[in-house]
């Protein structure tokens, strides 16, 4: 065994776990193509602080094989580093920092190009401009270097001064319609994005989602670590790496929420001198450090590294459906694990929307749409875990509530925690499952309130139809009774039901 020991390259462990990364099957791989390709462009435009153009074509080539082109009109890649960004696994810009965004590993677009060189054996073709000269390069993966092969490169003339990202892909996929189609990823991509146009032509015709809102979100910020979230071996490292000159400086410079005061507090806590070299720490100090650090008092993270849909997501309930009832629940931003994070629901209820089935659920997260493994993800968790027969709806044990109801869910943080690489479920941390389950509860007892009222107007308008039936009767007996006009005690008689249902109903 000794002699067969030697490292591992990612892009080799990935080639044999595509799975992990959402190519377990022809239908998801080809949507999963799409996706970070989609993902990327809109994080790099809303970066660039750009109102995203994002143009995608999917034309079937065989039988089994699609060619996938994606455009965005971003800032583009600089020219020396296309062949890393695009064909080197675990290159990224994200991974390091603490801030919202689609993307996060390093890992999305190198995967589809090694799906792509897995079953087609075709290279990816990169256009990359920053706004000067169009570099063309065609790469490939060398899986067992994880280092990208520079197929072909070409500088093009860059008359327009087009700046952006347009990817082409050779794979193998298989075309769905439905749930899981690209169509679906796209159309929702466009409810939580609506400053985005995506035009899309695929085998089934073009379609465009055209641009709602004129203005990009407000930019989320980065932040620094919260002493709350970090462990012990994290803080062993940010001890060792860092260039504070002493331990006061190291609290209040890698850590948010840390002021002069706060940092004394700290060390006298973990009975360590302010004045101490943080690379000079004992295993046993750092200990207590980090015991400190969870000690004493602080305020939580910041807020303003988030960015969540607010009243976009009823926007988007809204543009996809016509109902009776919408209502909105946007929790205050709170913490799992030192991240910040905030839960947004919308509902809609009624009108258009089938009563026959399980509700439809529709996931997001940091404003991407989750299609797949909506058993696995704690936002679905949270909605079974919610007794909805409380809220005037019917629900089996376990399961969805049934109806005809519409749910939006987004979780928004600077690192969400994906089960898997593929991005489609979320793990359950408690404190995540207690805030979804949290806004479901307000925006279900709003929705009881109108069930309930809704209800109380129907019983109103059977009474009242059952009513009107023996006015005549009614009539002609208090017409022969008091020797009065039958029309006249007969449109008295309607008139006073009518208001009376009025009343009863507005109440
Ligand atoms: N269209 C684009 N425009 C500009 N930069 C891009 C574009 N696509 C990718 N990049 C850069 O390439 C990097 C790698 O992309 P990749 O999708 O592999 O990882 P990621 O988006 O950082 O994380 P994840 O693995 O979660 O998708 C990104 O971090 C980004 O810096
Ligand atoms: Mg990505």
């Amino acid at each position: 065994m000794a002699k067969e020991l030697r490292e591992i390259s990612i892009a080799e462990f990935f080639e044999k776990n595509r799975h992990l990364m959402g190519y377990q099957n022809p239908t998801r791989a080809l949507l999963t193509v799409v996706k970070e390709a989609v993902d990327n462009s809109n994080d790099a435009c809303q970066e660039a602080g750009i109102l995203p153009t994002i143009k995608v074509w999917v034309r079937q080539i065989d039988t089994d094989r699609f060619r996938v082109v994606v455009e965005d009109n971003g800032p583009g890649v600089i020219p020396s580093k296309v062949p890393n960004t695009f064909a080197k696994f675990l290159f990224g810009s994200k991974f390091h920092r603490l801030m919202q965004s689609r993307g996060i590993f390093g890992l999305g677009i190198h995967g589809a190009v090694l799906y792509a060189q897995l079953t087609t054996g075709k290279p990816v073709k990169v256009t990359s401009s920053i706004g000067e000269a169009i570099h063309v390069h065609e790469l490939m993966v060398d899986v067992v270097r994880n280092q990208p092969e520079v197929i072909s490169h070409q500088v093009l003339p860059n008359p327009r001064g087009w700046h952006g990202i347009k990817i082409e892909l050779e794979l193998v996929g298989s075309y769905a319609t439905g749930r899981h189609s690209i169509f679906e990823y796209l159309k929702r991509t466009a409810i939580a994005n609506p400053y985005a146009r995506i035009v899309y032509v695929g085998p089934d015709g073009r379609f465009e989602f055209k641009r709602k809102v004129n203005r990009l979100p407000r930019p989320p910020k980065r932040m620094r670590p919260h002493p709350y979230g970090t462990e012990l071996g994290m803080l062993r490292r940010m001890l060792s790496l860092s260039k504070a000159r002493n331990l006061s400086a190291f609290l209040q410079t890698e850590f948010c929420r840390i002021g002069n005061r706060s940092a004394q507090k700290i060390c006298k806590l973990a009975g360590l001198e302010p004045k101490r070299r943080p690379c000079d720490l004992t295993p046993k100090e750092v200990e207590r450090l980090h015991r400190a650090l969870q000690q004493v008092k602080l305020r939580g993270p910041p807020a303003d590294c988030l960015s969540p849909l607010g009243k976009l997501l009823l926007e988007g309930l809204k543009k996809e459906v016509r109902a009776d009832f919408y209502t909105h629940v946007t929790r205050p931003p709170t913490v799992y694990r030192g991240f910040p994070f905030v839960v947004e629901v919308g509902l809609a209820y009624g009108g258009e929307i089938s009563p026959a089935s399980a509700c439809r659920l529709y996931r997001f997260a940091n404003l991407v749409p989750l299609l797949y493994d909506q058993g696995a993800c704690v936002l679905t968790q949270a909605v079974k875990e919610v007794d909805w027969r409380r809220y005037g709806l019917s629900q089996s044990k376990n399961s969805l509530p049934a109806g005809p109801l519409m749910m939006a869910i987004h979780l928004a943080s600077v690192w969400i925690p994906f089960v898997s690489e593929g991005k489609q479920a979320i793990a359950d941390y408690p404190e995540i499952l207690r805030e979804i389950k949290l806004a479901l509860q307000d925006a279900g007892r709003q929705l009881a309130k109108f069930i309930r009222r809704q209800k109380r107007a129907q019983r109103m308008r059977m009474k009242m139809s059952l009513f009107e039936r023996y006015i005549p009767e009614v009539a002609s007996s208090l017409a022969a009774l008091t020797g009065r006009s039958r029309e006249r005690i007969l449109n008295k008689l309607k008139d006073m039901v009518r208001r009376g249902g009025e009343v009863d109903e507005g109440s």
